[in-house]
């Protein structure tokens, strides 16, 4: 009582029925395991990690409802009862007409920039993301960032950093002609920028602009529901909506939308592709017997379209949005009081470990995020991923590096996988990494990939003096 009184926490609202057992790897396990992998955690084996925080892709825990749901899975070849309840979840709950399902994310991403972009048309974004962007490029799109400017910036605290820029958006239509314009292509929320959401002013007077030039807008809704949180938190007149309503309502000023349901549907593997004009359908539609598979089933299995089903209504409680965005910000003030250098305000999925400022003394040609990322595996097998030059690719016209201003370092976390006390282990690591900072050489890259070099680029040391 006392100071406490009146106190009340948020906490998960499910309980733990089945584990899996961690491996701790020794230091020395750690030097060579790291050296096989060639600085790249990517590359690492995951027996060799701790607490994997590569991602909160396709690592979510599945409900018991979940894991029920692949005992009803329909495998037949086609017309699969599964595929028509994944149907009528994304309809209800999306609001889009007609869906295609796809293996992943960028199996839709795939679908959709080869039937809605010509070659040389331009595809304006809130920021890119890798797998996003290539398959643009290898339609003959180009990509041109209309992200408002605070979110190159990792201390402005701006509530929705994700927000398109409409001016610059206006510019470019402009400049070029609608036209020249593919489509705008909008994320929710902006995984490189930090996680950071969109409000729903913005995508309102996104639909307003866009229907005045005729040009669609089509959504990346891979994290829309942690999107939809942040608007019931931030934004005036949304606090009593649910986030299913806020969901529904944000696709509406949408045409379409694209979906890695590995992420905000809490499911190992999935993706779709859904949009309300039929002609567009009817391409996609075609297009994915030829890419995945067919159109009841786009390379999944009828029981992975159950548990995404699920996992949809899920995903949309309000209970287990708030702790899954609680359990980050819990990792996110811990470094905040330490005053480690993160992306203000903390996101949706991760924290983003501001490697510019960490090591100011390295320049971004010695990348400076792929250093921290494996300084933290050294120092307890904690496994984070590069988000800086690395990923950010080469121009494909100059062949240049791309250098982002952000040089991030994500620790990314599973949705329903780990407890507090892991967020308490990994932010000491993060500490101890930070306090002995001034001792970190940076890395060389001695193999690079053609595509998505992140994946799969080797990293030398380079030799302390
Ligand atoms: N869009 C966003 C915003 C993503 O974060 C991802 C994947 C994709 C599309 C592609 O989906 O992986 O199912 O093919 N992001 C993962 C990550 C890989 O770690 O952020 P996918």
């Amino acid at each position: 009582m006392g100071q406490q009184a009146g106190r009340r926490s948020w906490a998960e609202p499910w309980k733990i029925k089945m584990v899996e057992p961690l491996r701790v790897v020794s230091r020395e396990q750690r030097e060579r395991a790291l050296a096989d992998a060639g600085y790249n955690t990517f590359l690492l084996r995951s027996d060799d990690v701790y607490i994997d925080l590569l991602t909160d892709s396709g690592t979510n825990a599945m409900s018991d409802r979940q894991w029920a749901g692949l005992m009803l899975g329909d495998e037949a070849y086609a017309g699969s009862r599964n595929f028509f309840h994944l149907e009528e979840a994304v309809q209800r709950r999306y609001g889009y007409r007609h869906l295609v399902p796809t293996h992943q994310g960028r199996g839709a991403e795939h679908l959709l920039s080869k039937v809605a972009i010509q070659p040389g048309q331009f595809v304006p974004g809130n920021m890119y993301f890798t797998t996003t962007r290539a398959h643009q490029e290898l339609a003959g799109g180009v990509f041109t960032d209309v992200i408002i400017p605070e979110a190159h910036d990792p201390s402005d605290r701006h509530p929705f950093k994700g927000n398109v820029d409409l001016g610059a958006l206006e510019a470019l239509i402009a400049r070029e002609g609608a036209g020249r314009i593919a489509y705008v292509s909008l994320a929710a929320t902006v995984n490189m920028a930090g996680g950071q959401p969109v409000s729903m002013a913005n995508v309102r007077a996104l639909r307003a602009l866009c229907s005045r030039h005729g040009i669609r807008i089509m959504l990346d809704a891979t994290r829309l529901v942690e999107n939809a949180f942040f608007i019931q938190e931030r934004e005036e007149g949304f606090a009593t909506r649910s986030i299913a309503d806020i969901v529904h309502e944000f696709c509406s000023y949408t045409d379409g939308a694209w979906m890695s349901s590995k992420k905000d549907s809490l499911v190992n593997i999935g993706g779709w592709v859904a949009v309300n004009d039929t002609a567009l359908f009817e391409e996609l539609r075609n297009l994915v017997v030829l890419y995945e598979g067919l159109h009841t089933y786009g390379g999944l299995a009828g029981r992975d379209m159950e548990a995404m089903a699920i996992g949809i209504e899920e995903s949309l409680q309000d209970d287990y949005i708030r702790a899954r965005i609680g359990q980050v910000r819990y990792l996110g003030d811990l470094l905040t009081d330490w005053e480690i250098p993160i992306v203000q305000p903390v996101g949706g999925h991760a924290i983003f470990l501001d490697a510019r400022a960490f090591y100011v003394h390295l320049p971004q040609d010695l990348f400076p995020a792929q250093t921290l990322a494996a300084e933290l595996y050294l120092d307890s097998g904690i496994r984070a991923m590069e988000r800086g030059i690395v990923s950010a690719g080469r121009n494909p016209l100059t062949g240049d590096h791309t250098r982002p201003r952000l040089e991030l370092t994500r620790l990314t976390i599973p949705r329903r996988v780990y407890t507090q006390a892991h967020m308490d282990v990994v932010a000491e690591s993060v500490k101890n990494v930070h306090d002995n900072r001034a001792w970190a050489r940076g890395l060389r890259m001695v193999y690079e990939p053609k595509y998505l070099r992140f994946f799969q680029a080797r990293f030398e040391p380079l030799p302390s003096n």
